[in-house]
């Protein structure tokens, strides 16, 4: 691994894809950007220097940041843009985080190529509680746009609708053989017969919850989201914008060459032009098929398919990891997820909300107004249950004011060590679809979930509070309910969205404010000095 200390520079570099150039913005010139190696517990210290045009943060995906909210990242949430020319030296703080997580851009859209994988090491090297890999393959899952991303993002603004579909998905960067003019760019990975890998992946894609599969090869999965989790066996993955999943490949077919391929899962529409290819060659002589063998791949919109995959992952649960799920909860919430239409018309502009409220961006980041009492920046008054009741999932007469969101910048208030429990309600306003929900600055529990309205009385008394999957981001499915629990242990101000780009850019996302604890340790740190200014 690399010194844990290094600088990444930002800047604007040239790439060709799909026999198409243009120049992307990218990280020390790398897309995908470069993999950094850590070990539990570590901080680590990134110099961001923007030598690029445009303004820039960056965020630590699934990292906690205890205490220690200030290099976390999203732009206006815990820090201004790092304008061009600037820099800012980022101290990340690892906690208890284990396994695979990400970084990523967080503003705009510039994380459409400005990410890359972050590998969290156990104290001790190899010890896995699952059996040793022979080496470690990340596989971190993309998408290509021939225009400029800008350019997208403007016309995707301009237009009131959908964005317009990436030209490619991608596999570490390369779009695979299946496409026009892409088959000198695959990804390939050689393995030894009878050797085990571990893949990490990670899902960098912009808009769409991913399938994947490997020919022939069934996978067990160990860890997602920067944690262990009960090994299980599959031949497919469902794979939220956001998530990680590492799994267990056995090198134990007939020596070939073996197809993995990966591509959306959209409930309406078509999967279109998504397949993307990457290649696992087996080494030794032997006479390969001149195409290799395909995955059959679930169907683009089954979303059993997407749910059952979700619903298998549990906590590892054992005496060296075990869970700490909030067995109360003292705060409870209850968060609409919906698509809605200004104005109330179908047909009009969309946007999205959170009950009911489209975040509104701030001017000054909601951190640095907290932290320092600036008055008039946001309002505290982001409400913990909808403002109409109705039925969520089967509504198909819409009264103006439920489609018509409300615009805000409002933060709810925790206090310190409160036990939360958020469920997430998805909504068929305008159209129901899965929302890949994330949050900031903890990771939490998924206690329940399922399809139709949630039901306070019934659905509690079938939460898992004994093994359920420690995530930071969840699929909650279309048309259905999600329920997570967290202890609100680190202060802050904190993110909760969408990881679809596009929801967010119509306004599904808010902030929790967490509010410091009595004794010294659970008070959050002060700022850096080089904090970007607004
Ligand atoms: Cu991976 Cu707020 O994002
Ligand atoms: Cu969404």
């Amino acid at each position: 691994p690399p010194p844990p200390d290094m600088p990444k520079c930002l800047k604007d570099t040239p790439y060709t894809r799909l026999c198409s150039s243009k120049s992307i913005l990218t990280v020390n010139g790398q897309f995908p950007g470069p993999t950094l190696y850590v070990t539990e517990g570590d901080t680590l210290v990134v110099d961001v220097v923007n030598q690029a045009r445009e303004n820039v943060t960056i965020h630590w995906h699934g990292v906690k940041q205890p205490r220690y909210p200030w290099s976390d990242g999203p732009e206006y949430i815990t820090q201004c843009p790092i304008q061009p020319g600037t820099r800012f030296s980022q101290k990340i703080v690892l906690s208890d985080e284990i396994g695979t997580l990400w970084w990523h851009a967080h503003s705009d859209w510039s994380r459409a190529t400005v990410y890359g994988a972050l590998v969290v090491y156990p104290k001790k090297r190899n010890d896995y509680p699952f059996p040793k890999p022979h080496a470690e393959i990340p596989i971190i899952l993309g998408e290509w746009w021939k225009s400029d991303i800008q350019a997208v993002l403007d016309e995707f603004i301009q237009s009131g609708g959908d964005p317009n579909v990436s030209d490619a998905f991608l596999v570490n960067g390369q779009p695979g053989d299946l496409y026009p003019c892409s088959r000198p760019d695959t990804f390939r990975v050689t393995v030894d017969y009878g050797k085990r890998y571990l893949f990490r992946m990670i899902n960098a894609v912009m808009n769409n919850i991913m399938f994947f599969r490997i020919a022939n090869h069934n996978i067990t999965v160990v860890g997602s989201d920067g944690a262990y989790t009960k090994p299980f066996t599959s031949d497919y993955i469902a794979i939220s914008p956001g998530q990680t999943i590492d799994f267990l490949l056995e090198a134990n077919q007939r020596p070939s060459q073996y197809y993995m391929a990966s591509r959306v899962y959209v409930i309406a529409g078509s999967a279109g032009n998504t397949t993307t290819t990457a290649i696992i060659q087996y080494s030794g002589n032997y006479s390969a098929p001149s195409s290799p063998l395909r995955p059959a791949l679930p169907a683009f919109d089954d979303t059993l398919a997407s749910t059952n995959f979700t619903r298998r992952l549990r906590s590892l649960a054992s005496k060296d990891h075990p869970v700490d799920v909030p067995q109360n909860a003292n705060t409870i919430m209850f968060f609409t997820l919906s698509i809605n239409t200004v104005g109330g018309s179908i047909g009009g502009r969309l946007r999205a909300s959170i009950n009911n409220i489209t975040f509104v961006p701030p001017r000054i980041a909601i951190l640095q107004a907290y932290y320092n009492r600036i008055r008039g920046v946001y309002g505290d008054d982001f409400p913990s249950n909808p403002p109409f009741t109705f039925n969520y999932t089967q509504q198909t007469m819409l009264p103006r004011e439920w489609l018509t969101p409300q615009n805000g910048t409002e933060v709810r208030v925790l206090e310190y060590n409160s036990t939360v429990e958020l469920v997430f309600q998805g909504t068929n306003l305008v159209s129901g679809i899965d929302h890949p929900m994330h949050l900031h600055g903890y990771s939490f529990y998924v206690v329940g979930s399922g399809f139709g309205n949630f039901d306070r009385d019934r659905d509690p008394l079938n939460y898992n509070l004994v093994d359920p999957p420690l995530q930071n981001t969840i699929a909650v499915p279309v048309n259905g309910w999600t329920a997570i629990r967290f202890k609100a242990n680190n202060p802050g101000v904190w993110l909760l969205h969408c990881h679809f780009e596009r929801h967010v850019s119509w306004g599904m996302e808010m902030a929790f404010i967490v509010k410091n604890g009595k004794s010294p340790d659970a008070k959050m740190l002060p700022p850096p000095p080089d904090m970007p200014r607004c």
